[in-house]
């Protein structure tokens, strides 16, 4: 793939564009900004082209998707444009899935009617998708990304996924897109320990998925959680909690969500969570951004958990997600 000035899209939640900004310019100092809109920004790449397997190593905590940049096109000449662009780079758009979504636009393109095939279906690792992105009825972006390991494998990460009307707040969504854009498998038999459980949103969604769970917060539980008998409440900081505290049974996965400087939380969770090291198959933790400059910590985050034992380690926005993030941390 030859392209001479290489540019890399990236599209982010809206409202998170500085977020993103920041990440690159301490992770990535040779992509240069050159254009944005409310979630969506390109950089040219100053340093050694991408290609397909490259572009899906590319690890951004506040991007949703990200690809090499292809082109803009207004929605009537869209279809020669993006065959044009593969031509140049010799890729068979037959071959390619098509993605196309709209960011901060109530304009849906017709991309099924355009390309004359499916679009929007699950990408499964090594496919190539075309990213066709609409920010307006005159402005749409193309681009090419391969699925790797740490790219989605929907459409700008976006999965339907349906708020029960009982749920307790909207907020369910948070953990049910990280569930399943990180793949984890939710048992039955599996114990979860949820730190910063209330009112309860996140467990509620455990619960209703037959897990047993553990809260642990000082605030108030919705009662659709306090009356679950799968559920056991910890009415303490987690900085009084000692490990005796815990229950003996076996926990294999832990979710944080601790209004709490995330240096703090990171280390009483870990402090807590060697009584379950040998069967502990990870934890989600979420960081609260409260600071934008904890951009730059995202990597000593993870850290600690490397260092705690884990060995695959991931920090990702899920799209409810606003100012905060979450780190996978799994064995
Ligand atoms: C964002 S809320 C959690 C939302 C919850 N996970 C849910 O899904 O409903 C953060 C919670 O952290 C709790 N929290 C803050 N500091 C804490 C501490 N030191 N120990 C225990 N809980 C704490 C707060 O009381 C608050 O309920």
């Amino acid at each position: 793939m030859a392209i001479k000035d290489q540019f890399l899209f990236f599209c982010t939640n809206v409202g998170n564009e500085k977020l993103l900004k920041e990440e690159i310019r301490v992770f990535y100092p040779d992509f240069n900004f050159s254009y944005s809109r409310k979630g969506f920004l390109t950089y040219k790449n100053k340093g050694i082209n991408y290609d397909l397997d490259t572009i899906s190593q590319l690890e951004l905590t506040f991007s949703t998707t990200a690809g090499i940049c292809l082109g803009q096109s207004k929605p009537n000449s869209l279809l020669e444009a993006v065959k044009n662009s593969c031509d140049e780079i010799m890729l068979d758009l037959s071959k390619c899935m098509i993605h196309s979504f709209s960011i901060n636009t109530e304009f849906e393109l017709p991309a099924l009617e355009i390309f004359q095939k499916e679009v929007n279906e699950y990408a499964p690792i090594n496919k190539t998708i075309i990213d066709i992105i609409t920010l307006g009825e005159e402005e749409v972006w193309y681009g090419v990304h391969k699925v790797g390991k740490l790219s989605p494998n929907y459409p700008n990460s976006h999965i339907d996924i349906a708020l029960p009307p009982e749920a307790p707040s909207k907020s369910y969504l948070k953990i049910a897109q990280a569930v399943e854009l990180f793949h984890i498998q939710l048992n039955s038999t599996d114990g979860w320990f949820d730190f910063g459980s209330a009112p309860g949103v996140a467990s509620y969604y455990l619960l209703s998925k037959g897990c047993k769970v553990w809260g642990v917060d000082t605030a108030k539980m919705d009662s659709i959680v306090m009356e679950n008998s799968n559920y056991t409440h910890f009415s303490k900081a987690v900085q009084d909690l000692s490990q005796e505290d815990l229950p003996y049974r076996d926990i294999q996965w832990v979710h944080v969500d601790l209004n709490l400087n995330p240096k703090q939380a990171i280390k009483e969770v870990l402090r807590l969570c060697k009584k379950y090291s040998a069967r502990l198959k990870g934890i989600l933790f979420t960081v609260q951004m409260v600071k934008n400059e904890y951009v730059q910590n995202i990597e000593d985050f993870e850290d600690q958990f490397y260092d705690w034992g884990f060995t695959n380690v991931t920090s990702r926005q899920v799209p409810s997600h606003k100012n905060e993030y979450l780190i996978l941390a799994k064995r």
